[in-house]
């Protein structure tokens, strides 16, 4: 097992357990959650898998152990979901001294997390991360919240859990969908800040895809250093150091906005942002054609999508203008230099875009 710190000043510095087992998940937490009541919020297909162990080992450091599960997908990060868990808080008397641990991908993370942000203005929260994406972008950095029918992730704070407890064992029930879309974060990593990580993926790309677990312990754990050293610069998105986290998610929100979220995952929409990013890098000088075939090769090879179905343009624009209203700010652009080196811009024509768009259309 790995443990990663995340410093962010007393009181709310955590640790992050890369390589864990859940067997000894109730000790881990008996040693920071000193109630002895815990609220388990799980997702109905993570807690078929994996629920019943998880409360049986925190049953054995005698928690009084209550079950929430919600529907599986993203329909649950819902204003009705989170009220219907403040009700089973209270129902349960739950105090500050309690805890909720959430056990499931993203959508529980986040849905949890939100519940502990605001009930009693703040309870013991405990992340158990079961998808790689959940692993290597979500559990880390303190984003917590749900959508609303106007937008994603529209409502939210920023929230850090006690500990961040990873058994890599759980990757292994993932559809390969699934774990392609947390290697697409992995990719975006080591593009932005890790060349060593970029060059590793590369020459591992079998035992990569199998997430074999030598390699898995080391991909999740270099994503997870990534992620900690830009939030701990820039913890609230404040300082604009976060945004380089963006990388491929100005034009992969756009895709995934402009297809109504159906066609493609969120991984495989980044995907189609980085090569797009990378390429607007290109035509703008910034960065070699070597190195741009070189992240369209990665992606490719991972099986992550390099090349658009066709998307319809006006949508698309739509939703990049919108997001743009949103921040309030230019249209933001992070672009590579080198692998390993990103930049952050506003100021990319709109003709290099389209150019772009329409090289990366099938
Ligand atoms: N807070 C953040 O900083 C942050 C960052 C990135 C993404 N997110 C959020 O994360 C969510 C996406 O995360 P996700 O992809 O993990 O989604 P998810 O939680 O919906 O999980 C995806 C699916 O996998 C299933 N699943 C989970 N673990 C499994 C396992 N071990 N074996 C088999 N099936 C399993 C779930 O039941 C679900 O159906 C989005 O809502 C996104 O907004 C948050
Ligand atoms: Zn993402």
């Amino acid at each position: 097992m790995i443990t990663v710190k995340i410093n962010l000043g007393k009181e709310r510095s955590y640790p992050v357990y890369i390589g864990a087992d859940l067997a000894n998940l109730g000790r881990t937490v008996k040693s920071l959650a000193p109630g002895d009541k815990i609220l388990l919020v799980s997702d109905e297909r993570v807690y078929s898998l994996y629920g019943e162990a998880v409360k049986s080992f925190l049953e054995k450091n005698d928690f009084d152990v209550s079950i929430a599960c919600v529907p599986p997908g993203e329909t649950s990060k819902s204003l009705f979901q989170v009220e219907k868990l403040y009700a089973r808080c209270a129902e349960l008397k739950l105090d500050r001294s309690d805890a909720i641990l959430a056990l499931g991908g993203g959508v529980i993370g986040d849905l949890a997390g939100f519940v502990a942000s605001t009930y009693l203005r703040g309870i013991n929260f405990f992340l158990v991360p079961t998808t790689l994406l959940a692993q290597v972008d979500a559990s880390v950095g303190g984003k917590v919240g749900v959508d609303l029918p106007a937008g994603k992730n529209l409502i939210g704070s920023f929230y850090q859990p006690k500990f961040v407890y990873m058994d890599l064992k759980t990757l292994e029930t993932l559809e390969p969908r699934q774990v392609r879309e947390g290697l697409a974060e992995i990719v975006k990593h080591g593009v932005i800040k890790d060349e060593e990580l970029f060059c590793f993926l590369e020459k591992n790309i079998g035992r990569v895809k199998n997430l074999d677990r030598k390699v898995a312990q080391f991909i999740i754990e270099r994503s997870v250093r990534i992620k900690a050293r830009v939030v701990e610069e820039d913890e609230r998105e404040e300082k604009g150091r976060r945004q380089v986290l963006n990388f491929g998610h100005t034009i992969g929100h756009a895709i995934e906005g402009a297809m109504e979220y159906k066609e493609y995952t969120h991984g495989e929409a980044v995907s189609l942002g980085m090569v797009a990013a990378a390429k607007i890098s290109e035509k703008l000088g910034f960065i070699s054609e070597d190195l741009v075939k070189r992240i369209i090769e990665l992606l490719k090879v991972i099986g992550l999508p390099v090349k658009v179905e066709e998307v319809d343009e006006d949508k698309l624009w739509d939703v990049l203008y919108r997001d743009k209203k949103i921040r309030a700010g230019g249209l933001n652009f992070v672009l590579p230099r080198d692998i390993g080196d990103v930049f952050l811009t506003s100021e990319v024509p709109t003709k290099v875009i389209k150019e772009v768009l329409r090289e990366i259309e099938k």
